[in-house]
């Protein structure tokens, strides 16, 4: 196993700040996690978050030198979800592992031949079995509720949007089929579109009903806590949620 240490001073001074309240014992059952994909944009707040928390995190990332985070309860492991052995190795079966992965994709380009999501879960999930990991967090997308029959001729930015992401929401349908077919517990997060801004608070849940607000914004940090928030007890658990907010970046 290949583990990754890099200092950074912007991240080692912030997180000295939040260095995590190791004598608190209302925070010593929270879970440790693994982040799977944690080069994404979203990935710097939930391990931040987590560490502050007290935590054990580790991050699973292609290129984990490119993870600038260096604190005591932290490792970035290289690996790969289209690589079984490479989740396994990472995994000490302790772990919720949350997984943030997306392939990258050229913004109002059509998205074509998709299988990161089905493909990567399932080997997330074989790797999980193997190791003993009992609860999966997946990331989908509230876009999976939209995806037309045919090309609307309405000229909505949300239906175009929706539209060329169509492969990319076909293959989070096939893996929030894997998830609910596996054995584990497991929470799909349909998330509206990210933004990085700071907190706010006002996240919504559509639990059991489709997401609403197809242009609303959520932040980062917003997400990671909420994301934190489902590691440990039953809140969501094994089914799909949506998260919106009232907020947009442009008018509806
Ligand atoms: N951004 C949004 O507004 C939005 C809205 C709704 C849902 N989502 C979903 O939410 C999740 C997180 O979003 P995000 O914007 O933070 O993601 P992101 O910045 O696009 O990052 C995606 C991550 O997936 C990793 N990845 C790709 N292929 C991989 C592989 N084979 N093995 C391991 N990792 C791999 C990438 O690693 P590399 O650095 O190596 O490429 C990158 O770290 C994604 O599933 C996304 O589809 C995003």
């Amino acid at each position: 196993m290949t583990h990754y240490k890099s200092g950074c001073l912007v991240f080692g001074i912030m997180l000295a700040l939040l260095a995590p309240n190791t004598s608190s014992n209302s925070e010593d059952h929270l879970s440790p996690i693994i982040v799977v994909g944690a080069t994404a944009r979203s990935a710097p707040e939930i391990i931040i978050q987590g560490l502050a928390e007290g935590r054990r995190v580790v991050g699973l990332a292609r290129s984990p030198e490119k993870i600038k985070i260096d604190h005591p309860n932290f490792t970035a492991i290289k690996g790969d979800v289209y690589n079984v052995g490479s989740l396994a190795n990472a995994l000490d079966g302790d772990e919720v592992v949350i997984s943030l992965v997306g392939p990258s994709h050229v913004p109002g380009k059509e998205v074509t031949s998709v299988d990161l999501y089905s493909v990567g879960t399932a080997s997330l999930i074989t790797a999980m079995r193997r190791k003993g990991n009992t609860r999966l967090i997946v990331t989908s997308s509230g876009g999976t509720e939209m995806i037309p029959d045919d090309k609307k001729t309405t000229g909505s930015f949300a239906e175009n949007f929706v539209w060329l992401k169509r492969g990319l929401y076909q293959d989070m349908q096939r893996m929030e089929k894997i998830v609910t077919n596996s054995d584990l517990e497991y929470v799909i997060l349909r998330p509206r579109g990210f933004v990085d801004q700071p907190a706010k608070d006002n996240l919504k849940i559509a639990d059991g009903v489709p997401t609403p607000n197809p242009s609303s914004i959520l932040s980062y940090a917003d997400f990671a806590a909420l994301v934190l928030s489902l590691t440990d007890g039953d809140r969501y658990l094994n089914r799909p949620i949506g998260v919106y907010t009232d907020e947009y970046a442009t008018s509806p």
